[in-house]
């Protein structure tokens, strides 16, 4: 029988957000010059929350020239120097844990329980680790001396507003460069407060500088001739697009793109124990994750016995309110993300997949879609090989390891996967075969600032986190 939970809001009285916000350039926030503004809503509820700037070619422009200017003094500062302040931006976030999480959640629909205890902790832990590389870069890359490449340009998505910062953010400044950041077009409230904290932070102007916009804003931000490496999170079609974009310039590239993870599950795997791990891995952040375990590849004989504990377990998911200590599955991001949930999930039952959905009642206003299973589904069938970005998991079946490793890789994208089983030599012997730049064992969506994480094929190029990390933002002079 299903607990009942009472309501356990998490307040919003000590968060102020403003009506409107400014772009960051040189240290202040400046009017823009398009003088054009669009708003950020609050998905669960449409409620728009603020209204954020729209930068233009000229805005764009005055924040590299403000990053370029800040360069030189920024990259000559003594190491252990720009190391404090970056564990400074570390303890700031920290200390705004709080506030952070709530703005996370108000403005992206992600479950507070996530913002608060997975995307801000996370992102603090990655400026600390950066910050602990930052006056030991001579030591990092043995008989090579790192500098500091000049101007990133870069562009992060809306499914971890703040984590997708601190990745990019950290790494470049620990490195000495300075910065150009877009943040996404939803979810531009935790950047804003970063930016306060910037300034907070004492942080030299110009170092930091952050440009709200949407996807032109973004190109702008790539293609600006003073920026000298650009790292880019997002679809893998816009991935395409700006590796076009910057062909023959010798600016430097990083992508990390779409993703359709394989989860795989061995007879002998402990069930309760893997779905769990399933169940974090689809519908953790409403399926809104790069590396999600969005492809099920469940072993011939234990698919009856599986497929029940799952089903079981998704009719005790809570969707609903994100402010909501208890919720599990927040809103969909955006209605246009809806759309693309909603025609993936129609592809699906179309082309003769069985769709399974619990019962949950879904609030009336916001963007909501319930947790979906489909089984009976073909390799070749959009669902199996499209990212959804959605709490939608396909699950397929396997008889032999073979046969799992062929179709776990039967993708055009290599992010992550995940193995379930209790021998260690298997797990070994997957992790080798399998192309994808994360696996996971008896585990998944686990993240930690040392460990490098990045993609094979059309998941993009680089890596982030980990000494790998700092290797984008170097140049390796001997
Ligand atoms: P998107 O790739 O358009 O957006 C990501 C970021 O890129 C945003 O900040 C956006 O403003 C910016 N952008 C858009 N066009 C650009 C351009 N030409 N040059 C430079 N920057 C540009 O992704 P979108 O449209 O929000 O989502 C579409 C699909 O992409 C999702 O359904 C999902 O499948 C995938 N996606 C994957 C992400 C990941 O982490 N791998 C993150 C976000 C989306
Ligand atoms: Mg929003």
């Amino acid at each position: 029988m299903p607990f009942e939970y009472a309501p356990a809001p998490e307040a919003t009285d000590h968060v102020r957000i403003a009506p409107r916000y400014d772009l960051f350039i040189g240290g202040r926030f400046v009017r823009a010059h398009s003088r054009r503004r669009f708003p950020t809503v609050n998905p669960a509820t449409e409620e728009v929350l603020s209204e954020v700037a729209e930068a233009d070619e000229a805005d764009v422009d005055r924040a590299a020239t403000a990053a370029a200017g800040a360069f030189p003094a920024w990259s000559a500062l003594p190491a252990s120097r720009r190391a404090r302040y970056v564990f400074r931006l570390s303890r700031l976030i920290q200390e705004r844990a709080r506030e952070l999480a709530v703005v996370e959640t108000l403005d992206g629909g992600k479950p507070i329980k996530e913002s608060r205890d997975v995307d801000v902790p996370l992102a603090a832990a990655h400026f600390f680790y950066y910050a602990g590389w930052a006056d030991k870069l001579e030591w990092a890359f043995p008989n090579r001396r790192p500098r500091p490449l000049g101007v990133a340009g870069q562009v992060i998505p809306w499914n971890f507003p703040l984590l997708m910062l601190a990745w990019k953010v950290a790494p470049a400044l620990a490195a000495g460069n300075t910065l150009v950041l877009k943040p996404a077009e939803t979810t531009p409230l935790t950047a804003m407060l970063f930016a306060d904290i910037c300034q907070q932070a004492e942080l030299p102007p110009g170092v930091v500088n952050i440009v709200t916009g949407g996807g032109q804003t973004g190109a702008l931000v790539v293609g600006h001739p003073a920026v000298r490496k650009v790292a880019f999170t997002g679809s893998t079609e816009v991935g395409k697009l700006i590796q076009r974009q910057l062909a023959g310039t010798g600016k430097r590239l990083t992508l990390e793109l779409g993703g359709k993870a394989a989860n795989v599950v061995f007879d002998d795997a402990p069930l309760d124990q893997a779905v769990e791990g399933i169940v974090n891995g689809i519908y953790f952040n409403q399926g809104h994750v790069c590396c999600a375990g969005s492809r099920l590849l469940v072993q011939e004989s234990i698919v009856g016995p599986l497929l029940e504990k799952l089903k079981q377990r998704l009719g005790t998911l809570r969707v609903g309110d994100p402010l909501d200590k208890n919720t599990d599955v927040g809103a969909i991001n955006s209605p246009q993300q809806l759309e693309k949930i909603r025609g993936l999930v129609q592809s699906g039952v179309e082309e003769g997949a069985e769709l399974y959905q619990p019962e949950c009642r879904l609030p009336e206003r916001g963007y909501w879609f319930p947790p979906t299973l489909f089984t009976n589904v073909a390799q070749s069938s959009r669902i199996a090989r499209e990212e959804i970005f959605g709490p939608v998991l396909s699950v397929l079946t396997f008889r032999t390891p073979d046969e799992a490793v062929e179709k776990a890789n039967n993708t055009p994208y290599g992010l992550s996967a995940g193995v379930w089983t209790e021998k260690g030599s298997r797990i070994l012997w997957m992790s080798e075969r399998m192309r994808a730049g994360v696996v996971w064992a008896n585990t998944y969506n686990r993240f930690d600032p040392t460990s490098p994480f990045g993609g094979y094929k059309e998941s993009g190029f680089g890596r982030e986190g980990g000494l790998q990390g700092l290797l984008p933002y170097v140049e390796l002079a001997r």
